[in-house]
């Protein structure tokens, strides 16, 4: 998905018929992805942390289908409620008590958007320490991050199950 422009983002508050021919080529690419979302039963993220925060990647992803009045800040909205399952994996620990609790920008900052923003089902699964195997200085955490790993894995069989049944509901 590419990084959001000038033209992209001014066309979500312009009414159509006044787009310039720039405008209007930005937004149909923006829609199509917002058709996309609207159109999901269910949505899943992976979400790694790159430098305490989300890859640029899915920001950019983000910058095109947040847009107010259609999935943000509307009644009208057709993804609010929609369960999103975000995987926030990350080579380290941020959990609470741990000293890098308060780098944490990837929950945090999805929580603003996907939650409080976008008004969606927002569940997390988070294996953590993943570099532990592959870092020697991290080896003494390598049982921590099995136990991550597991609790992961049965997080996320669980969250498959219940969406699942929410889906057929
Ligand atoms: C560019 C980059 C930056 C990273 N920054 C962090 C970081 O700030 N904190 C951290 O705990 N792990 C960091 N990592 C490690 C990844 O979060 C970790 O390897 C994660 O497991 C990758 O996701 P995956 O296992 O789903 O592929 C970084 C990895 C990359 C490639």
């Amino acid at each position: 998905v590419p990084h959001i422009t000038a033209e992209a983002h001014t066309a979500g508050f312009a009414a159509p018929d006044t787009h310039s021919p720039e405008q209007a080529e930005a937004f149909t690419a923006r829609v199509k992805l917002i058709e996309e979302m609207e159109n999901a039963d269910a949505i899943l993220i992976g979400a790694p942390m790159y430098n305490f925060s989300i890859p640029s990647t899915l920001k950019a992803w983000l910058d095109n289908v947040v847009l107010i009045g259609r999935t943000a800040m509307t009644e009208e909205s057709k993804i609010k409620g929609t369960p999103v399952t975000v995987v926030a994996s990350r080579g380290g620990s941020y959990a609470p008590g741990t000293p890098r609790a308060g780098f944490e920008y990837v929950q945090n900052y999805l929580e603003a958007v996907l939650r409080d923003m976008l008004e969606m089902d927002l569940g997390f699964i988070v294996p953590e320490l993943t570099m532990a195997p592959s870092n020697p200085a991290m080896s003494e955490l390598v049982p921590l991050f099995e136990a991550s790993r597991d609790k992961a894995l049965q997080d996320a069989a669980a969250k498959a199950k219940d969406v699942a049944q929410r889906v057929a509901a």
